[in-house]
């Protein structure tokens, strides 16, 4: 290069230097600064995220409905989102507070009103029937898992955009379907450890209700100077939701009130009392709530709905603490929804309320919610170790053992607190000398007893400790 044009470039890359490089605090400021000017985004109204802190209950509730459907033999459904806004009138029902007050209706692009679901029993039912399920074999059962949405009055367990698993067994009216499904339920929580009441009542077929409505109408009107407002309106729109009112003025009137338990023909209170003889068989705990009418209008027959069993703080009002879920039979809503009679049970519950219960029964109790159960934990010393240590982990995982681990912690000390945390009955350890002999250290975390084992053993031997394996192929 000639001298001439060595000059020209350095004059070139001058030219091209940015004037200042900024420092580190200048860069932070300025791109705080500019944070403010933009628009920093928050939640609508009764939306909410689901952030990492709260997976553990999350993923345990859906493995533990994923086990109970794989037992009990509910086979998935997954169902849009969005349906036609007439599916969810007919059938949840005018009146009711989530067709009035709670959907979010609107039309689309092409004109037609649609509706976020607010729930999934009646796009279940429309699935049955258009896709021909009555020629499968009876009952058809169905598992859900999904967001739900109602324009509620957001406040604590009641949320806009919100989740939950359902069942939903559709073409057999006996009881013991009913009872299955109330086992399905408390099996649920019980697996979860989640101490749970079930309450449950019977409100029997529609002419059996009318009759009941007329008797509760005729003694609330002989009342009705005591009662606030909103019964006042209940009585000539909704008769059954007087039963809900939780007006500490309406309660003496409430208790007084005539139970439509008297007004079952004898069909329908056997139906009742053989679902309470299953239940009594099954060693199901309930609470029988002649006062329980559930809000959506599709039910005949047995209603429940699932309470946590956790001490009131003394600033609840009693009776205030909301249910877990609910749901009840059926068995009109087939026919109703344009097929062929079939009667139908289900219920769902709501998993944002369920995390909650879980979270403040296992923080009253202070006991740590261990959420996926590991079966071991896998702390490693120095690079060669975590090289091999995650070669090891790949093998197990793929021979369907869960191993935890956390290489951002280097000491032994903070890997078996981990492992502590975790609640896992084993830790693995490897160090240099372990990787240079192949073997690996098991820790029973119990009573602090360490083996030195082969490294090629090292699976079938945790393996035969955890006694969960059917080893005989081995
Ligand atoms: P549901 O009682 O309206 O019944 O709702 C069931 C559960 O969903 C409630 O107990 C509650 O845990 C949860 N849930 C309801 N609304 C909200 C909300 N705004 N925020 C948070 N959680 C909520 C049904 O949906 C029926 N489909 C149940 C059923 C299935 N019946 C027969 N089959």
């Amino acid at each position: 290069m000639s001298k001439q044009k060595k000059i020209e470039k350095k004059k070139i890359i001058k030219k091209a230097k940015p004037e200042k490089i900024k420092s580190k605090s200048e860069a932070r400021v300025e791109s705080s600064a500019n944070a403010g000017s933009k628009k920093a985004y928050s939640l609508l109204r009764g939306m909410h995220d689901i952030l990492p802190k709260e997976e553990k209950y999350w993923k345990s509730l859906y493995h533990a409905a994923e086990n109970l459907a794989e037992h009990f033999q509910f086979g998935r459904i997954e169902t849009p989102l969005l349906e036609e806004n007439s599916l969810f009138v007919r059938s949840i029902g005018r009146g009711t507070d989530v067709v009035d007050k709670e959907m979010y209706s609107f039309e689309d692009r092409d004109g037609n009103k649609v509706a976020l679901r607010p729930e999934n029993t009646a796009s279940v039912v429309r699935a049955y029937i258009m896709h021909g399920m009555w020629n499968s074999i009876q009952p058809v059962k169905m598992w859900y898992w999904g967001p739900m949405f109602r324009h509620d009055r957001p406040q604590a367990g009641r949320f806009r955009q919100f989740h939950q698993v359902g069942f939903e067994t559709v073409g057999d009216g006996d009881p013991v379907q009913d009872a299955e499904l109330i086992l399905v339920a408390h099996n649920f929580y019980k697996d979860l450890g989640l101490p749970v009441e079930v309450h449950i009542n019977s409100i029997g077929m529609p002419e059996e209700r009318q009759k009941y409505k007329n008797a509760l109408v005729d003694y609330y009107r002989s009342k009705r100077s005591y009662l606030c407002d909103d019964c006042k309106q209940r009585m000539a729109k909704n008769p059954l939701r007087l039963l809900d009112c939780k007006q500490e003025k309406c309660q003496p009137i409430k208790e007084e009130a005539p139970q439509i338990i008297a007004w079952l023909e004898e069909e329908s209170k056997n139906h009742f009392m053989k679902v309470l003889e299953y239940l009594d068989e099954l060693a199901v705990p309930y609470v029988l709530k002649p006062g329980l009418v559930r809000g959506l209008d599709y039910y005949t027959r047995t209603v429940f709905e699932i309470y946590p069993v956790i001490n009131e703080s003394p600033d609840t009002e009693p009776g205030a603490q909301s249910a877990l879920g609910g749901g009840g039979r059926y068995d009109l809503l087939v026919e109703e929804m344009g097929g062929k009679a079939a009667p139908a049970a289900g219920f769902s519950l709501g998993i944002e309320r369920s995390a909650s219960a879980l979270r403040q029964y296992f923080d009253s109790q202070q006991i740590k919610f261990a959420g996926v159960q590991f079966d071991a934990f896998m702390a490693q010393l120095g690079d060669q170790a975590r090289r091999r240590a995650l070669k090891t982990i790949n093998e197990l995982r793929s021979s369907g053992l869960k191993v935890a681990y956390n290489f951002s912690k280097n000491s032994l000390k903070s890997q078996l607190e981990a492992a502590n945390s975790l609640q896992v009955p084993y830790a693995l350890i490897l160090g240099q000398k372990e990787v240079q002999d192949g073997t690996i250290i098991i820790r029973d975390m119990e009573s602090g007893v360490q083996e030195i084992v082969d490294q090629k053993k090292v699976e079938s031997i945790l393996k035969k400790k955890l006694d969960r394996f059917d080893l005989s192929s081995k």
